[in-house]
């Protein structure tokens, strides 16, 4: 037999995925993790869960499920909670995730009605993998605006894009451009929305002995060439402090519950973001971040954004690994600053 290419090798879903055959009338196929069950129709994806009083079922629009999958796997699994809506999501033990549905929801949560399992992180990935192959069709791009994708989402499935799927978020290591480090983006054409951004590059001039120490890359041009939306993507670390500007456009396709104070920089045009209690969903703030504008976002809320034209937002993230402990126990207040 014939040597599979590598990316074939990489696509290939591990043999543990617990997957059924494909649907005779739609060609998508069921999957299971632990006691949930995941299957898509035409337009809806469906998540069941036991309860005292059966098997309950819920379902999101499919294209809306496979923007918060797409996320979920490119961040791996991210900080704190992804809510794919009020009732499904993950929560990042960081190694061990949980999955849980209506946890988060007081009248499901009250009612005996929601369900948590927690997973190795590695095998609930692959199942989450597994899932976004099977049902993103030919043409459909998750991580896409819905303008640059269309509606290939619906109807029975037609073939696949695994080469929008297997995007990763940009991990870099010190800064894009460094030898050896994550690429500049000079080749991606500009976005539709940042023609006039200006493309110039910086100067470099290090003394002798310091090349590849001192370097600086034109962050406007590099935004103005993400081919993704709602990505905050690694691009400078100094030790836990981390830069992960995106380009976002439409809806958050997650709300994102934080485990941490999470800073945002408004770069270019707006944001409105929709601010919620982190366990209860209750209404706590609506922020407008127009450019120029700072915001600490809380340790214990939960947000969505809403950007009618494409915009550069600038998330710093403290990635230090014993915050979520430091925060759940009210050593640290969840806000950053008294005044
Ligand atoms: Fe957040």
């Amino acid at each position: 037999m014939a040597m599979l290419d590598s990316s074939a090798t990489r696509l290939a879903p591990p043999p543990d995925v617990k997957r059924g055959p494909p649907d005779p009338k739609t060609g998508y196929r069921p999957f299971e993790l632990g006691q949930f069950r995941f299957s898509r129709d035409e337009y809806f994806a469906l998540v069941s869960w036991p309860t005292p009083r059966g098997r309950l079922e819920h379902r999101l629009s499919a294209d809306a499920f496979l923007r918060a999958l797409m996320r979920d796997v490119a961040w791996n699994f991210f900080y704190g909670l992804v809510n794919f809506d009020p009732v499904f999501g993950s929560r990042n033990l960081y190694g061990r995730v949980e999955l849980f549905a209506g946890r988060y929801l007081p009248a499901y949560r009250d009612a005996g009605l929601s369900y948590v399992e927690e997973f190795d992180a590695t095998e609930a990935m692959a199942t989450c993998k597994a899932i976004l192959r099977d049902w993103c069709s030919a043409g459909f791009d998750p991580f896409a605006s819905p303008e640059e994708t269309g509606n290939a989402w619906a109807g029975p499935k037609q073939g696949d894009n695994l080469a929008a799927i297997e995007r990763n978020r940009v991990a870099t290591q010190r800064m894009p451009g460094l030898p050896g480090d994550s690429p500049l983006r000079d080749a991606l054409p500009i976005n539709r929305a940042f023609a006039d951004v200006p493309q110039d590059d910086p100067v470099i001039e290090p003394e002798p002995g310091f090349e590849g120490a001192l370097h600086a890359f034109n962050l406007f041009k590099y935004l103005s060439r993400s081919d993704v939306t709602w990505n905050p993507s690694v691009t400078s670390v100094c030790r836990d402090s981390l830069f992960c500007p995106t380009t976002e456009e439409y809806i958050l396709p997650i709300i994102h519950g934080n485990d941490r104070v999470e800073w945002f920089v408004q770069l270019t045009d707006e944001i409105e973001w929709e601010v919620a209690d982190k366990e209860t969903g209750a209404p706590r703030a609506l922020v407008l971040m127009k450019a120029g504008d700072v915001a600490a976002m809380p340790a214990d809320i939960r947000h969505q954004g809403f950007s009618t034209r494409r915009s550069m937002l600038l998330v710093w993230e403290n990635a230090r690994r014993d915050l979520p402990r430091l925060y759940e126990s009210g050593q640290l207040p969840a806000y950053p600053v008294e005044f």
